[in-house]
């Protein structure tokens, strides 16, 4: 890498947050570099973003591909992660691949490493503290693997740079969404023929007959995050802003289930919250299931995040609430047939 002010190696560039992650980091003045790295082909140029960004195709499961994008590096942003997919091929890459990230970033005695955790990491458990803060210690909800991968790796890394000369941010969002960050639709949009084969929605349906596509409500808010402010929150750490350390992100505001159904044009039933929970807990067992039906654990339990902590130390002020958010993500799924 060449040039002045930082040069930042980011992984998993071509993802929901990566992209609003490169045009944050494009728009910065401190950043001077930016190389990305995954495994598709991807051209900056064509997501309008100058020639300062730059890409390369690679695994992170390739040490040696690793090796070469954090060499030189002052900034590492790792987002390379399975967040829907394959438990197997999730468990080599959020695991192995993450590993292969954070040693190579410690052994090229790269400044700092910009981790995008998660608010799974703490857990979907009905004896959480509402709202979590950064203080309450991550304990996954072992049956879903995101959420045993996210608190495992917090502490992985922070084995690696214990020693080290690397300072570590710790990013938590919570769910990401937006214009550019479809995966929210998307996944749910592939589980309506599953819903509608439930037997606590079916259950519901004959006390409430619906036409078109539904979804159970357990009536427990959660929270969504704007990519373009996870993204504000990645430059500042990349810039060194405030203290290393953990970090929750979300928007203001929440959201519902049955919110989210009528804004998408589909219905919502009430279903009992525990029953949502339970199917959860099992539902990475029962083979033939999509592996999106693993993220009904998120509904066990509400989980909010408290974000004083961002806005403190690193000036973070999300603007887009969980409505906005979602009516934007809304109208660019539509655009794009998603929906
Ligand atoms: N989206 C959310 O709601 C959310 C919430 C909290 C935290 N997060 C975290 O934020 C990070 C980014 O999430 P995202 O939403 O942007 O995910 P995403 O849209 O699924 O993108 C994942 C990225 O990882 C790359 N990747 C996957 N396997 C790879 C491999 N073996 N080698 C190199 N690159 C690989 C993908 O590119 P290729 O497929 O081209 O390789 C893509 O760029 C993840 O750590 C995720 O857990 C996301």
């Amino acid at each position: 890498m060449s040039g002045s002010g930082l040069r930042v190696a980011v992984t998993g560039p071509t993802g929901d947050i990566g992209v609003a992650a490169l045009r944050a980091l494009d728009a910065s003045p401190a950043v001077g570099r930016v190389v990305g790295m995954a495994r598709r082909p991807f051209d900056p140029a064509a997501h309008g973003l100058s020639a300062k960004v730059g890409y390369q195709r690679g695994d992170v499961l390739d040490r040696a591909s690793v090796a070469a994008l954090v060499d030189g590096a002052d900034v590492v942003v790792h987002l390379a992660f399975i967040v829907v997919g394959d438990r197997g091929e999730a468990r080599r890459i959020n695991t192995e691949g993450s590993r292969n990230v954070f040693e190579a970033t410690v052994a090229a005695g790269v400044g700092r490493l910009v981790y995008t955790s998660s608010v799974a990491a703490y857990g979907f458990h009905a004896d959480n503290p509402q709202p979590l803060t950064e203080d309450v210690p991550p304990r996954a909800t072992e049956s879903f693997y995101y959420s045993a991968h996210k608190a495992a790796l917090e502490d992985v890394l922070d084995d690696c740079v214990a020693a080290a000369a690397t300072e570590a941010w710790v990013f938590r969002p919570c769910i990401v969404a937006g214009p550019g960050a479809l995966t929210l639709i998307e996944t749910t949009v592939r589980m309506l023929p599953v819903y509608g084969q439930l037997r606590l929605v079916r259950q519901a349906l004959d006390r409430v007959p619906l036409l078109g596509p539904v979804l159970p409500d357990p009536g427990m808010e959660f929270q969504l995050v704007h990519t373009d402010e996870v993204a504000a929150a990645l430059r500042a750490a990349v810039e060194g802003i405030g203290p290393p350390g953990r970090y929750n992100l979300a928007g203001p505001g929440t959201m519902t289930v049955g919110r989210m159904a009528r804004a998408c044009g589909w219905r919502s039933v009430p279903v009992p919250g525990a029953a949502v929970g339970a199917l959860g807990a099992v539902a990475g067992r029962v083979p033939g299931l999509p592996p999106e039906i693993g993220w009904l654990n998120a509904f066990r339990a509400p989980t909010l995040m408290d974000t004083a902590k961002a806005r403190r130390e690193l000036g973070w002020e999300p603007r887009s609430d969980a409505e906005s958010t979602l009516r934007e993500t809304v109208a660019a799924a539509r655009a794009a047939g998603v929906l």
